[in-house]
């Protein structure tokens, strides 16, 4: 019953990918399933659906300099109302009705930690 071989070789990789460190391993998640496609895996802005037709490469999260001008609160905007909601390209898209303020808020340290900076204060 090759079918059933299938399914608990899944069941086997998710459950060992959830005993991992909870947390950390969430937003992580969050990040890849929702964010990866263009941020890139690693944050650089380079992800698979970037193509040449994208008018504006997504931001690369771990170069400082760029994610330093940016405060915690302009990112949590970006994320919750896309991009026009901070004066960038609309091809970032709005968050705020798929994700919780609690995901969204996980994404600023996730992206924090990408740029090893702590952005603008205020
Ligand atoms: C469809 C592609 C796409 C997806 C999916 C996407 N983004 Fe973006 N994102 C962009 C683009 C393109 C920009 C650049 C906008 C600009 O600079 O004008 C951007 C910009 C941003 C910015 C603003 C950076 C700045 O300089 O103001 C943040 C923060 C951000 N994205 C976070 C995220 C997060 C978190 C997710 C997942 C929940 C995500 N993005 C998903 C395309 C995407």
């Amino acid at each position: 019953m090759p079918r059933i071989t299938i399914v608990s070789a899944l069941l086997l990789v998710f459950g060992l990918a959830a005993a991992g460190s909870a947390q950390a391993v969430d937003v992580e998640k969050t990040f890849k399933f929702y964010c990866a496609q263009c941020h890139g895996l690693d944050g650089k802005g380079k992800g698979p659906n970037v193509t040449k037709d994208f008018a504006t490469t997504p931001r690369n999260f771990t170069d400082p300099k760029e994610m330093n001008k940016l405060t915690d609160g302009d990112i949590k905007t970006a994320i919750k109302d896309g991009g026009p909601a901070v004066s960038k390209s609309e091809l970032m898209p709005p968050w705020g009705k798929t994700l919780t303020d609690e995901e969204i808020d996980a994404l600023v340290g996730y992206i924090r930690k990408l740029c090893q900076c702590k952005g603008k204060q205020g």
